[in-house]
């Protein structure tokens, strides 16, 4: 299958990085190697990429794609929560920049092998961006406690419905395993009124994108990872960090906020005791979106957010 996949702000990207074309820069979610590309096509001289992605068949296309600047391009597959010991591996201990472009990428999203489409009813419910993991859709659907698909839909979906498509589900898998995409698209309509059925987008598109965030941990690794990415920053270095969730964004903001100004010494207090410095400064205070043209022409951009941190000349 060939991959296919329009990355999104690409331009925008491009221009916020600030690329030295004698610089070292990472892409911590690789996919098809487009924001990559243009990455590598800007570079020169000693000027080197690092692309990472967990997903084998990402890896190979992107190797493929890049295969013109292979002298400076390194391509491993992990999780960018590993950034720190895969550079490490290639001996580097500090970048001039970051580039995350979370979520899924349209390849995987419309391979039926992978399962992460609610398009195709005999679909395996899989989802794992990273086939090494043993743990799948199909095991999340049918383990998952009802309060705990409940949370996952409400808050990763952000489905009205939450409830009633956690206790459809739960009750279905009494009588039989739920093991195809199909299976779980039927119980998620059964559980939505006639009504909002007719008027909304696929019924099912909220359920599977919560499944798919919580079975990958997506959150948890952007939690757990973007501060210390931040931390390998070289002075001026920036990352440019795009999101697809309102949750993922909040988690950017907060993050970059909390880097920016982490002194946690009371605001009557003359000066800080706490000893905490900034690594440096938001760039963007407000996310940078995409231009209706590019809404227009590619639907997945419709909710991504860009935003962007430079890491200060002397800090931390
Ligand atoms: C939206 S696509 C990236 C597309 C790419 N920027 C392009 O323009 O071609 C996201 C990619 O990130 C990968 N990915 C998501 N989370 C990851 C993680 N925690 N570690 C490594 N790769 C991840 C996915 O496997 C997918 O290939
Ligand atoms: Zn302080």
């Amino acid at each position: 299958m060939e991959f296919k996949h329009k990355s999104v702000l690409l331009e925008e990207t491009t221009k916020y990085l600030n690329i030295r074309p004698d610089g070292i820069y990472v892409d911590g979610t690789l996919g098809g190697g487009g924001h990559a590309y243009e990455v590598c096509r800007r570079l020169s001289g000693d000027g080197k990429f690092i692309g990472i992605d967990q997903d084998g068949d990402a890896v190979g296309a992107a190797a493929k794609k890049l295969s013109e600047f292979e002298g400076r391009v390194r391509i491993a597959r992990s999780n960018y929560c590993q950034m720190r010991q895969v550079l490490e591996g290639y001996g580097i201990s500090q970048v001039d920049g970051i580039v995350l472009d979370l979520g899924v990428s349209s390849y995987q999203l419309d391979d039926p092998k992978r399962g992460f489409t609610y398009r195709d009813g005999d679909a395996p419910l899989d989802m794992r961006m990273d086939d090494r993991q043993e743990f799948t859709a199909k095991d999340l659907v049918n383990t998952y406690s009802e309060m705990e698909l409940y949370r996952v839909i409400r808050d990763y979906g952000e489905d009205k419905f939450a409830k009633n498509i956690a206790k459809h589900i739960v009750a279905a898998r009494k009588q039989k395993e739920i093991g195809t995409a199909g299976e779980l698209t039927e119980l998620i309509k059964a559980a939505i009124p006639a009504k909002v059925r007719m008027n909304g987008g696929h019924p099912a598109k909220r359920t599977f994108q919560a499944i798919r965030i919580e079975l990958n941990g997506e959150l948890d690794v952007l939690q757990g990872s973007l501060k210390d990415m931040i931390g390998m920053l070289k002075p001026e270095g920036r990352i440019c960090v795009i999101t697809f969730h309102s949750l993922e964004d909040r988690i950017v903001k907060n993050i970059f906020r909390d880097c920016e100004n982490p002194c946690t010494c009371p605001k009557d207090f003359p000066v800080c005791i706490c000893g905490k410095t900034s690594l440096g400064k938001a760039v963007t205070r407000k996310p940078v979106l995409p231009s209706e043209e590019e809404m227009e022409e590619n639907p997945r951009a419709k909710s991504a957010k860009l935003r962007v941190f430079e890491r200060g000349k002397s800090s931390g």
